[in-house]
């Protein structure tokens, strides 16, 4: 064994061998040994060796002084790592995910799965399904390796396995330099030399009406506020996890304009006097996460920030529910993503059990302009009693899918003709999506609704974080909601019975020809009043809204 400073340590669950200790010791050595860094460590495993044998995971639980078991079950809860026996055969070295959430099974997803599977030589390439990438406007999309093709074929894909272009592709958008140059930084400056108050930010957020973009639509000054309010040290955490389905606004503000969201985020960590920032990035965007790396190195040695502010960057490791705030911080320490019971809210105790500001990307984003262009700049932006732009991640039947900056309010048939130049030719309007997988289902004749906080909820459905797909009358409603019960079903953690059975109970009853109208509607009732989190709670609205507007088509 290994010289364990700590001599009542002992392995427990498993014996290790020193080689394999030494092996992940050298692997990991360049980063704090830490339990928090955990899945990290776990990534750097599976990067290295494409999959992690026993032994390894063994070897990592014996360096971090932590039981196998926690080792294991916190690697086999995230779908991206494949946790397999030393003896087992290694798997094919190139992983193909193929999206099958809504939008890419719309078109086709479902075949081209068949098609892969049939086609590539099993050896050399494994074919698995995955859920949204954020590529929903060009889809169907799929990852080889870590190289994202967009509304791909057979072709494209066996092109791709013989150039061997596996990588993340680069990431164009503003540089540092670029950003320094057209006064970036100028805001938070200011900030930090005191001309302008804690005070005097959070009012001209309170008056712009920025709310949270990651789905709950909280005012954000109102959070800030909350939080100076609870004892330092205070924390801040970033939810990048941008995985509700039908969403890519985060991804595109990450890769046109990445400074402006860490300009936005240390203007509120300044505010709520945090020191320490995690951001937390969906794996699902590798190349998005290689230039943050490469773009932090900079500011971290440009002198703007002090050496006091330290920004880390976390991988998350393809969970939905890591999503979820109290999920993501679960995550964050290193741990299964969990969902907390709540309160106590995270504003209270958070990460590492301190309070802690977390905002989605997109919120912090707009914190630069509404200081630098004042609230009205913002809110004036707002339509039908609705203040400040709302950023629709519009896909499906449309002819111009993408990210649609509008006015917040505006309604689907507005954004349909104005936005996205209406429907696909022979496509006929029939129904949308107005908040992803969780938000509900509305027919066309409901189409008049504002899109924004406040306004779809007493149609059973909310705009959460505005990915907007539309179906047309070829499409099945019965596929769609099947489709959505189905994510949901995949990505419940479990922690809760109704959420883990209830979802999958739910598919059952959906796939049969003739539904059980009375028991689906029982079971999403007992879903949405008793499950832990949003996840559980919400899942029965595309059931629900599927029996109240669509009945004649199901
Ligand atoms: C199941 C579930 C998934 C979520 N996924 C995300 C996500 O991917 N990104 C995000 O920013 N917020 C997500 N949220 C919302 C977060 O819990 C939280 O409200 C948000 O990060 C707060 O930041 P904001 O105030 O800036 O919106 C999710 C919530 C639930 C219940
Ligand atoms: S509702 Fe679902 S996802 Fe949320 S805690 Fe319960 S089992 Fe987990
Ligand atoms: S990338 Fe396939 S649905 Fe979003």
């Amino acid at each position: 064994m290994l010289n364990i400073k700590n001599k009542k340590f002992y392995p427990k669950g498993r014996d290790t061998r020193d080689s394999d200790v030494l092996e992940i010791k050298e692997l990991i050595d360049h980063l704090p040994l830490k339990r928090d860094m955990l899945i990290e460590f776990l990534h750097l495993i599976q990067d290295k060796y494409n999959q992690i044998r026993k032994k390894h995971l063994a070897a990592l639980a014996t360096l971090l002084k932590i039981p196998m078991a926690e080792a294991f079950e916190v690697a086999t809860f995230y779908a991206h790592f494949d946790v397999i026996e030393d003896e087992d055969k290694s798997l094919p070295p190139t992983t193909i995910r193929v999206c099958d959430s809504l939008t890419c099974e719309l078109f086709g997803a479902k075949d081209l799965m068949k098609k892969l599977n049939s086609k590539l030589d099993k050896n050399k390439v494994r074919v698995i399904r995955a859920p949204c990438m954020g590529l929903c406007d060009k889809a169907p999309a799929c990852e080889v390796g870590h190289n994202h093709l967009e509304k791909f074929s057979l072709k494209d894909v066996e092109n791709a396995l013989l150039k061997n272009e596996v990588h993340p592709k680069e990431i164009g958008g503003i540089s540092f330099e670029e950003y320094i140059a057209n006064d970036g930084y100028k805001i938070l400056t200011k900030c930090y030399e005191g001309k302008i108050s804690v005070e005097e930010v959070i009012d001209e957020l309170d008056k712009s009406g920025l709310k949270g973009m990651g789905g709950a639509g909280f005012p954000s000054g109102q959070k800030w506020k909350f939080v100076r309010m609870e004892k330092a040290p205070r924390l801040m955490t970033i939810n990048g996890d941008e995985g509700e389905p039908g969403t890519f606004k985060d991804k595109l503000y990450l890769e046109t304009n990445m400074h402006k969201f860490f300009e936005g985020m240390l203007i509120a960590a300044w505010a709520v006097e945090a020191k320490k920032i995690y951001i937390y990035m969906r794996d699902e965007y590798p190349g998005i996460i290689k230039k943050m790396k490469k773009e932090l190195n900079k500011l971290q040695n440009s002198k703007i920030i002090g050496n006091e502010i330290k920004i880390y960057l976390r991988r998350g490791a393809g969970a939905y529910i890591c999503g979820e705030e109290s999920a993501m911080i679960e995550s964050i320490e290193g741990k299964r993503g969990l969902p907390r019971h709540k309160p106590p809210f995270v504003s209270k105790i958070g990460l590492f059990g301190k309070p802690t500001l977390n905002h989605n990307i997109e919120t912090v984003y707009w914190v630069r302009d509404i200081l630098e262009k004042g609230h009205k700049w913002y809110s004036n932006q707002g339509k039908n009693g609705h203040k400040g732009p709302h950023s629709y991640s519009v896909s499906g039947r449309v002819k111009e899918p993408g990210v649609k900056l509008a006015p917040a309010g505006i309604t689907m048939n507005e954004l349909l003709n104005e936005y996205c130049g209406g429907m696909q030719d022979g496509h006929n309007f029939f129904g949308y999506l107005p908040g992803g997988a969780s938000g509900g289902i509305l027919p066309a004749e409901k189409a008049d609704i504002p899109l924004d906080f406040g306004s779809l909820e007493k149609h059973g459905c909310f705009i959460g974080s505005g990915a907007i797909v539309v179906f047309s009358h070829k499409d099945s409603i019965k596929s769609v909601v099947l489709n959505l019960l189905k994510f949901f079903n995949d990505e419940s953690c479990g922690q809760c019975t109704p959420c883990r059975v209830g979802t999958e109970k739910a598919v059952k009853l959906l796939e049969k020809n003739i539904w059980d109208e009375k028991l689906l509607r029982e079971l999403v009732d007992t879903m949405s009043e008793s499950s832990i989190c949003g996840l559980g709670q919400a899942a029965g609205n595309p059931i629900t809204c599927s029996l109240n507007y669509f009945k004649d088509r199901l």
